[in-house]
């Protein structure tokens, strides 16, 4: 079978969470597009060349999941070549047999327009901020609450703003606003959504 579930939107949405959750649901492979970004980041050098020679140990480096890898990762997200370089890689996965989650920005628009089924996964900037801080540590965290927000703004101006592939939904998405939802009512109303396209097939 094949079968696509993608996940788009903006950082600290809770797409992580939703993506993991239904792979595991259904029996789904998951791949975190994002990672592929963070890893050419973090790589440092020619980004290009970075996107074009990635291995599988550059996506498990510890560093992946920082702040700073973030911002790097939506820095060399605008670079068209970097953005051809990885796509080949992401429609093989979103249409291999088994089914597929995918979660990033641009999987329902650009990656695998024929998904199956297409989540646009939201939440407004200062509920995705305190997330992200209170993933940091709150209180203990290295920022200050108001700093992440003014990063996760950035991120956001940056990742809808770029000319290719820019942040949005797919026309044919089902949006998901996770902001006053826990994260097992968001994973719920996703589920539901793959159930009822999987009883279409
Ligand atoms: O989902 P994330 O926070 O790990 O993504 C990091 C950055 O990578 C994000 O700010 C923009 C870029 N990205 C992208 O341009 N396209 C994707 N499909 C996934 C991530």
């Amino acid at each position: 079978m094949i079968f696509t579930v993608a996940i788009d939107g903006p950082a600290a949405a809770g797409k992580g969470t939703i993506s993991r959750a239904v792979a595991e649901r259904f029996g789904f492979a998951h791949l975190d597009t994002g990672a592929l970004y963070r890893a050419v980041g973090v790589k440092g050098g020619d980004p290009v060349h970075a996107a074009r020679s990635l291995t599988p140990a550059d996506m498990m480096r510890e560093d992946l999941r920082t702040l700073e890898a973030g911002q790097a990762a939506s820095r060399v997200a605008v670079i068209p070549e970097v953005r051809a370089a990885l796509l080949e890689f992401q429609r093989q996965f979103a249409r291999r047999e088994g089914g597929a989650v995918l979660d990033g920005r641009d999987i329902g628009t650009v990656i695998c327009p024929e998904a199956e089924v297409k989540l646009f996964v939201t939440a407004s900037a200062e509920v995705r901020a305190r997330r992200r801080w209170l993933e940091l540590g709150g209180d203990a965290a290295p920022k200050s609450l108001a700093d992440v927000l003014v990063e996760v703004r950035e991120r956001d101006a940056r990742d809808m703003g770029r000319a290719d592939a820019p942040l949005r939904p797919a026309s044919d998405a089902v949006t998901l606003d996770t902001s006053e939802l826990s994260a097992d009512e968001a994973v719920a109303v996703a589920c539901a959504a793959v159930k009822a396209a999987l009883a279409r097939q």
